[in-house]
């Protein structure tokens, strides 16, 4: 089996390399364009490892992605994107040049050169924002509030068109919030637990009410796993935790944890268009595939808090600017 993952350099598709590679032998290309989202220590442990290969690219990029295509890819998992709503707030344009079209250069050579399987990895975020009842469902209509949103929207229309009209075998997964170790520290748990540990200040947008769904990252992977192997294809399967929190009790939870005062929290501008809540019903995941999340989320929480204690050096060299130091060196002759 050949598996290309796309955006391995990230958060969750790094744990998911981590996570594939400890349980199969497969055969791994990671194409990662090296954003400043990407950052290759994050799959230190297994980057000598034969069976993996990283290729320094853009999935927007035909002649790259065409290229390797011509390696019999047998499975795509698509997690390459622009992934923070407040940047796509404000620059649009490399979120739809990466989210759709660079989707679309994928479907396309995955269409040319065939594969078993196409994994579109898509977010909660499409269906919109919820009030304070209710949940996703796979049928829930599409409502995207933000760019990035939007872009993801784009996406998944466009990966469900390539199954409909050239029968692609493409299964699309949508995932609610997730957490854990090698996240990048400006999304709201790493940002907030690495300001607390430098007594910064913690920036909660509004009221800090607003509620997300979270799911850790390894039970994210094991979701993709058994979606890869027996999800049915042209289907739509949701995946999450049904552990809502609010961002305020989140963040005193974590200022807790590290034993630190909750005067850090300050209370910023609100996000433009802020979705109040998600929350997902993933229970077509757990009847078709018999998957189930592992993860409290008070426990994960405090491992994750763990982890970045743990890891200073990781984050350190991210908020100094230092780990983008060494690509710049490494690929200054492209
Ligand atoms: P991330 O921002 O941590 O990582 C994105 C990766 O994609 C980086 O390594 C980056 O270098 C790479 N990349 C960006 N543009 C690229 C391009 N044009 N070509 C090749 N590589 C490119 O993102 P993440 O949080 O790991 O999210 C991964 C996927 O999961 C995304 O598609 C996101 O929409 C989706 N998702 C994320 C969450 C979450 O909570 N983080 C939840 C649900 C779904
Ligand atoms: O739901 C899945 C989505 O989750 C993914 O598709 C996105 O890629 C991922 O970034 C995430 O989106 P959110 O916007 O929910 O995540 P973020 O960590 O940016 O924010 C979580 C909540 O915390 C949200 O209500 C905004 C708030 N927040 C965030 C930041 C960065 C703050 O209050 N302060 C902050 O500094």
């Amino acid at each position: 089996m050949r598996l290309l993952v796309t955006g391995g350099a990230g958060f969750i598709g790094s744990n998911f390399i981590r996570y594939m590679l400890s349980k199969y032998d497969y055969q791994l290309i990671n194409l990662d364009k090296l954003t400043y989202a990407g950052n290759l220590e994050n799959l230190d442990e297994i980057k000598d490892d034969p069976r993996y290969t990283f290729i320094h690219g853009d999935i927007a990029d035909e002649k790259c992605v065409q290229e390797i295509f011509t390696q019999d890819i047998d499975v795509v998992v698509n997690f390459a994107a622009e992934s923070l709503v407040d940047r796509s707030i404000e620059d649009s344009g490399v979120f739809i040049r990466t989210n759709v079209e660079g989707t679309r250069v994928l479907l396309e050579a995955a269409r040319r050169y065939g594969v078993e399987r196409f994994i579109q990895i898509s977010t909660d975020e499409v269906y919109g924002s919820l009030e304070t009842e209710g949940y996703f469902t796979e049928e829930s209509p599409l409502d995207p509030g933000s760019p990035y949103s939007a872009s993801k929207t784009a996406a998944d229309l466009l990966a469900m068109a390539y199954f409909k009209t050239y029968n692609l075998p493409v299964i699309i997964t949508r995932c609610s919030n997730n957490y854990g170790p090698y996240q990048f520290p400006e999304k709201l748990i790493p940002l907030m637990i690495t300001n607390a540990i430098e007594d910064k200040p913690l920036p909660v947008y509004g009221d800090g009410l607003n509620v997300r769904d979270w799911l850790h990252v390894r039970d994210h992977c094991v979701a993709l796993d058994l979606v890869m192997r027996q999800g049915r294809p042209g289907q739509v399967y949701n995946i999450g935790g049904n552990n809502e929190r609010k961002n305020i009790n989140i963040v005193r939870r974590i200022l807790k944890e590290l034993g630190k005062p909750e005067s850090l929290i300050t209370f910023v501008k609100d996000r433009p268009g802020h979705d109040l809540r998600y929350a997902i019903d993933a229970t077509k995941l757990k009847k078709e595939l018999n998957w189930l999340p592992t993860y409290a989320f008070e426990k994960g929480l405090q491992e994750t808090v763990n982890w970045y204690c743990n890891n200073q050096k990781w984050w350190q060299k991210i908020k100094s600017g230092e780990y983008r130091k060494y690509y710049e060196q490494m690929y200054a002759h492209r």
